[in-house]
């Protein structure tokens, strides 16, 4: 049965992204099938792993408002056993165009659901926000890891983070568990 990993946290620079496409590669090289979601209008994740964003015809936004199929967005095997669906700046517009829209916390998990079986796991990288996005990833994930940078600052924030996923556990994902932090960017000096 195939895991469905969110990377989430919603303070910006933390290395979300890094752990995603490290996680994503890793797995892949293990012999594991890998999708990961680029769920980031900021589309770094399908840079990072060599996909030239603006050159896309369809990305997830145009899966989530419902203008593709998530076949017709999934780019497979970018690398050995690991696909992607991409992600650019139109994703940015997918905010106000799900404002009116009933069931709009789940629309990427309707989609995910239906293919994820196909891979042992499915890593989705969020954007730095408690966004629909955001939350359309905690609905579709089965735990999040929260990536967090050594730093002073890193702690205000989390609780924040720790009250959405525990609301998105309790009305909308009742299964979604923290799978863990991750601590980012540690140098002998950082003090955290
Ligand atoms: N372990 C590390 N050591 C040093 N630099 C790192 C490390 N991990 C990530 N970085 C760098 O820190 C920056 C932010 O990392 P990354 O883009 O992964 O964070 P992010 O949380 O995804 O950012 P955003 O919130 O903008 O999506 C990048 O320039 C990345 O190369
Ligand atoms: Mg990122």
């Amino acid at each position: 049965m195939s895991r469905i990993i969110a990377i989430a946290n919603q303070k910006g620079g933390v290395g979300k992204t890094t752990t995603a496409i490290n996680l994503s590669s890793c797995l892949a090289e293990k012999g594991k099938k890998v999708l990961v979601i680029d769920m980031d209008p900021q589309g770094n994740t399908t840079s990072g792993l060599g996909i030239d964003k603006n050159e896309l015809e369809n990305t997830i936004y145009e899966m989530i408002i419902g203008e593709c199929l998530l076949e017709e967005c999934l780019l497979e095997n970018v690398f050995n056993n690991l696909s992607l669906i991409p992600s650019n700046v139109n994703l940015s517009g997918a905010e106000i165009e799900l404002m009116d829209i009933e069931g709009k916390e789940y629309i990427v998990r309707g989609q995910v659901n239906a293919i994820r079986d196909n891979y042992d796991f499915v890593i989705i990288d969020c954007p730095p926000s408690l966004s629909m996005l955001t939350v359309n990833a905690m609905t579709t994930a089965d735990s999040i890891i929260v990536p967090i940078q050594c730093e002073y600052y890193a702690l205000e924030g989390l609780s924040q983070l720790i009250h959405t996923i525990t609301l998105v556990k309790k009305r909308l994902n009742p299964n979604l568990n923290i799978e863990g932090v991750v601590f980012t960017m540690y140098f002998a000096r950082t003090k955290l």
